[in-house]
């Protein structure tokens, strides 16, 4: 067996850990650039979507790049979920409770009512760029105008303050088996944490238990990896802020077992 981790040129703390998960389980493995020209796809049994993170400001390149790696060889997750999962417009479709969002798309006009706090983020993002927190409706207004002016949707949310108490949950599922779940830290807050790498284990209750099944039963598809990041909502309701089912962070470098179960589940879908 030959696969492919899908990687960008840049740093990875995932990478070498799951490609020696591979070596142990008696596969080749090999750390190859998405967008590398000289990448022949078809030779790999399968091709896994790991850390090509520079593709946010070339989005449509990207998914069009995994549907034609997916006309040769198995691509986990699939093009499709990728297609959808790419853009957080997939957020208003799914069905489950998220953060409240006002949703504003090139050509629309940018009012927003007034509020505390806002978070303007654009819906193709990752690692919150281009996201920007205010208190002033006029900045908050400007940024949401730049946005719909560069061609992107813009969304408008309510800044969640639980972030920086109890911190958003994310909830790691390999080959749809809960595997692990971190606490992660606050990305907009005032004052980052001297230690802001430190990402706790978590043991997440059963209300996030029972929202993390619903996104995943509401996707509908077998996936190989999926991340599902919680917040709660000032009532303490468990909401769902992102559903990474790309490119997603998973701590395997601090979780042991982590990339066997993935290899694991990788074989059992070949
Ligand atoms: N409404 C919000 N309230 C508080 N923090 C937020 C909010 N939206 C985003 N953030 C912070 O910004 C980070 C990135 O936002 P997210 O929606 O996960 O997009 P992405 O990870 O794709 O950039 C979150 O992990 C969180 O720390
Ligand atoms: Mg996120």
């Amino acid at each position: 067996m030959r696969f492919a981790y899908v990687t960008y040129d840049g740093p990875d703390d995932d990478r070498e850990v799951l490609l020696a998960a591979w070596r142990r389980a008696g596969a080749e493995g090999a750390a190859v650039r998405w967008d590398d020209p000289a990448a022949d796809w078809d030779s790999f049994d399968a091709v896994v979507v790991r850390s090509p993170w520079d593709y946010i400001l070339r989005r449509d390149q990207f998914v069009e790049w995994a549907h034609k790696v997916e006309s040769g060889t198995r691509l986990f997750n699939p093009a499709s979920v990728i297609e959808r999962n790419t853009d957080k417009t997939y957020l208003r479709d799914l069905g489950v409770p998220t953060v409240p969002t006002h949703w504003i798309h090139p050509g629309e006009q940018v009012a927003l009512p007034h509020q505390a706090e806002y978070v303007v983020k654009p819906a193709i993002s990752a690692g919150a760029r281009d996201t920007l927190r205010t208190a002033d409706r006029a900045t908050a207004e400007a940024h949401a105008r730049d946005l719909v002016a560069a061609g992107r949707v813009a969304m408008v949310q309510p800044y969640l303050d639980m972030v920086e108490t109890e911190g958003e949950t994310s909830m790691i599922y390999i080959g749809g088996r809960f595997s692990h779940a971190r606490r992660r830290n606050a990305m907009l807050a005032d004052v980052v944490p001297a230690d802001h790498r430190a990402v706790p284990a978590r043991d997440p209750g059963p209300d996030q238990f029972a929202l993390a099944e619903q996104v995943l039963a509401e996707v509908g598809e077998d996936l190989l990896y999926a991340r599902v990041d919680l917040v709660r909502l000032p009532g303490g309701a468990p909401a769902l802020i992102e559903l990474e089912l790309t490119e997603p962070y998973l701590f395997l470098s601090t979780t042991p077992g982590a990339a066997d179960r993935l290899t694991t589940a990788l074989l059992t879908r070949l």
